[in-house]
């Protein structure tokens, strides 16, 4: 009987010690991260403050993402992953503060975050620059402090972000050029750049976004001339780039981009003819050539018989829109 009975008891006791050691398990935040959360809420102004009361990845006391399907919408929340070590540390994957008023700045500690996949600063009233720490945020895949109030150049580190699939800097007030290290971020697919305040010419290297669908650089001071290797980047649909300073002629080869849907060009000074060989470009639903100081006559452009936004007002063209165009009852703005 004894010995049975021991056998039993040391069943329980494991049972027991298992439930003790589960208990122990309990997700708990990385330190290293709830100190930068820290640095960031007060940094930034966030306002209601975060409460630290409670574990940060717990998702309570408003911690937790409550997703909108509007993307502008006044929130700030965090999401975690808890499961990359098996040890119950949990790690910051996602921060959104969108629309939040906040007018502080990003400090360092941005960089504390090495699960970051995705960080959202969306319209607030942001001062200050992006950290070079920026750079450490090795697993990012989507970046976007659009609509704020940031200033200074766009740090060369950026261009360790090698997983970024999103990147929005729009409508700040950057100083300088658009850094060569943009050319490292291989995986983009769109990249948002208007009313950024940057200028000069634009990098070679953005010709190894080869995967690149979106690239908007409308509203900034870019000059030279528009670059040929544009037409390098096979996967652009939607290329905005007016309302700069570039000088023409337009580049018949953009007519090799044969994936476009929408090109804007517009505000090029010494615009010459318009490329015959546009007429290849036949996804285009909308072609801007607005205020290009364009001359000559307006060529066949037959084949492109998805438009239905066509601009080529402020212009010295010659010649006519043919009738198969003319006859879109969408088209607009001749
Ligand atoms: C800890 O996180 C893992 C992975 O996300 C999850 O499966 C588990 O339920 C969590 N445990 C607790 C006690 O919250
Ligand atoms: C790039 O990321 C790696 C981690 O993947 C990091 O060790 C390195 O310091 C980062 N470089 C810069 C310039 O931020
Ligand atoms: C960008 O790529 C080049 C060439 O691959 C490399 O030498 C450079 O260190 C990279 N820069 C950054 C900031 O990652
Ligand atoms: C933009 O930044 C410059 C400094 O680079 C500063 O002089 C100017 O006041 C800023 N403009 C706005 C609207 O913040
Ligand atoms: C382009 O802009 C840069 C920076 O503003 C300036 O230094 C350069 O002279 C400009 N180049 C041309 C061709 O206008
Ligand atoms: C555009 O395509 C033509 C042939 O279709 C090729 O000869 C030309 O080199 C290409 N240009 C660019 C810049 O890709
Ligand atoms: C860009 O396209 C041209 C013409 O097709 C080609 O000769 C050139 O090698 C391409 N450049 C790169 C970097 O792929
Ligand atoms: C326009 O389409 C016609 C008929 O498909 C084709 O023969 C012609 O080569 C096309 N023109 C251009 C410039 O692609
Ligand atoms: C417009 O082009 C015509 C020739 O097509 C030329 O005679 C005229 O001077 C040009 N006007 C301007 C404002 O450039």
């Amino acid at each position: 009987m004894a010995p049975a009975m021991l056998i039993a008891a040391t069943g329980f006791c494991s049972i027991f010690l298992f439930r003790c050691v589960t208990a122990q398990q309990t997700n708990v935040t990385d330190p290293r991260e709830v100190s930068a959360l820290r640095a960031l809420g007060t940094s930034i102004g966030l306002s209601p403050p975060w409460d630290f009361s409670v574990d940060p990845c717990s998702g309570a006391a408003g911690w937790g993402e409550d997703t909108g399907t509007n993307q502008f919408r006044r929130r700030s929340a965090i999401q975690c992953d808890c499961s990359i070590g098996s040890d119950g540390v949990c790690h910051v994957t996602r921060i959104a503060i969108v629309s939040m008023n906040v007018r502080g700045q990003i400090p360092p500690e941005i960089g504390n975050f090495p699960y970051m996949n995705d960080l959202n600063f969306q319209a607030n009233l942001i001062t200050g620059v992006i950290p070079d720490e920026i750079g450490l945020l090795s697993n990012m895949e989507h970046l976007t402090v659009a609509s704020n109030r940031l200033s200074g150049p766009i740090p060369g580190t950026m261009g360790n972000l090698t997983r970024l699939l999103t990147l929005s800097l729009a409508v700040n007030n950057f100083s300088g050029t658009l850094p060569q290290e943009i050319g490292n971020l291989s995986s983009l697919t769109e990249l948002y750049l208007d009313s950024t305040g940057l200028g000069g010419e634009l990098p070679p290297a953005l010709r190894n976004l080869r995967r690149l669908q979106t690239l908007n650089i409308f509203d900034n001071n870019f000059n030279g001339s528009i670059p040929d290797f544009l037409a390098n980047m096979s996967s652009l649909q939607v290329l905005a780039m007016y309302g700069n300073k570039f000088t023409g002629p337009l580049p018949a080869s953009l007519a090799n981009l044969t994936n476009l849907r929408e090109l804007e060009l517009g505000e090029v000074s010494a615009g010459g003819s318009i490329p015959p060989s546009y007429n290849r470009l036949t996804s285009l639903t909308k072609l801007s050539l607005r205020n290009c100081q364009l001359s000559g006559f307006i060529p066949d452009l037959g084949n492109l018989t998805q438009l239905t936004h066509l601009d080529l007002s402020f212009n010295n063209l010659s010649g006519t829109i043919p009738a198969y165009l003319a006859s879109i009852d969408s088209l607009s703005r001749l």
